[in-house]
């Protein structure tokens, strides 16, 4: 079967992470996708740094709606972030039939009624792992090994610029500045870090996971959001003498009045695991009535680790589209055959 097409719009740290793990894996991930996967075309402003990612063999554009426009393309990746023209191009794509793959938590966030109402009425999916905690596979999670369960709340560190920021505040007692420079150099930091350190990245997640934990419209403008800009060393340092660690949480909990969802710092005892989350790394609390409390831990940002949450998407839209019902649940197309030139 031909491998389905895919269109990338922007090339960045994450797009670059899609195309090399794509690459690398390649094998592992059409055997589990049923069908090949191919990038197939790129749309990125500066075509001379998105060639040198993907070589020759990709056709490259400066122009995104040449690849919304292709009839070839069956998946397109947004990946070019914030509110402006990534809005404008996903809903494009969707009313061109295309599937949408996306990272763009701000957009979800903000306007995720209007996309999810439109790929609706146009038969087609956005999938969206990759807009919350990065590599972790908290979407999954929630929507299907938590669906028999009645969520409660969910609490998690949901930003790695901020949970970096603060850990090298306290192991190094490194000023705030200088560590955020860092976390933009390693990629971490949003474009316009200010979303980072002010609880507003962190926001959306928690936006988005309430959508899907409590069945309630994205309702960003409802969240209550407070950064770490007003957090001083010395804070840290008080903290550390209590007993406690200060985290960004991102919270979103049931209550009798309706969800309630924030973020702020909280003081977390210095025994809890999630207290020992550091570094750019990210986890996320779930209470279920059924299962109790589950944790899940793992690298929030970056290339390669957004781009595993990117190619979950992609496989996962594949098996939807391709009209083979053995593919479309993962689990019943598991064969393990397929492995059996591997040493045990
Ligand atoms: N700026 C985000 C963070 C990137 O630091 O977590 C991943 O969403």
């Amino acid at each position: 079967m031909k491998p389905i097409q895919v269109g990338l719009l922007g090339i960045g740290t994450v797009g670059s992470g899609v195309f090399n793990v794509l690459q690398r894996n390649q094998t592992e991930i059409t055997r589990r996708a049923g069908r090949g996967i191919e990038i197939a075309m790129v749309a990125d402003l500066d075509t001379e740094r998105a060639r040198t990612v993907v070589g020759e063999g990709v056709r490259v554009v400066a122009d995104a709606r040449a690849v919304i426009a292709n009839p070839d393309i069956d998946i397109v990746i947004e990946l070019i972030g914030g509110y402006g023209i990534a809005r404008q191009l996903v809903m494009e794509a969707i009313e061109a039939g295309k599937h949408v793959v996306t990272a763009n938590k701000a957009l979800l966030a903000v306007h995720g009624t209007e996309i999810f109402a439109a790929a609706h009425r146009r038969g087609v999916m956005v999938a969206f792992e990759a807009a919350v905690a990065g590599g972790i596979p908290i979407i999954k999670a929630l929507r299907e090994g938590l669906t028999a369960n009645r969520i409660e709340w969910i609490a998690g560190i949901i930003n790695g610029t901020t949970n970096f920021i603060l850990s090298e505040m306290r192991d190094k007692g490194l000023d705030f500045e200088a560590v955020l420079k860092e976390a933009q150099r390693l990629g971490y930091a949003e474009a316009d870090p200010t979303f980072d350190i002010e609880g507003v990245d962190a926001a959306h997640k928690a936006t988005i996971m309430s959508a899907i934990a409590f069945g309630i419209p994205v309702q960003f403008d409802k969240a209550h959001v407070e950064g770490i800009t007003k957090l001083g060393a010395q804070d840290i340092r008080y903290a550390e003498q209590l007993g406690y660690r200060i985290k960004l949480l991102g919270i979103a909990k049931r209550r009798d009045s309706g969800v309630e969802l924030r973020v702020h710092p909280c003081l977390v005892p210095a025994r809890r695991l999630i207290a020992n989350v550091e570094g750019a790394m990210n986890a996320v609390m779930v209470q279920g009535d059924a299962v109790g409390t589950t944790l899940y831990y793992g690298k929030g940002a970056g290339s390669e680790p957004t781009a595993s949450a990117v190619i979950a998407d992609l496989v996962d839209v594949t098996r939807l589209h391709t009209a083979d019902a053995a593919h479309r649940v993962p689990h019943l197309a598991f064969q393990p055959d397929s492995l059996s030139d591997q040493p045990v």
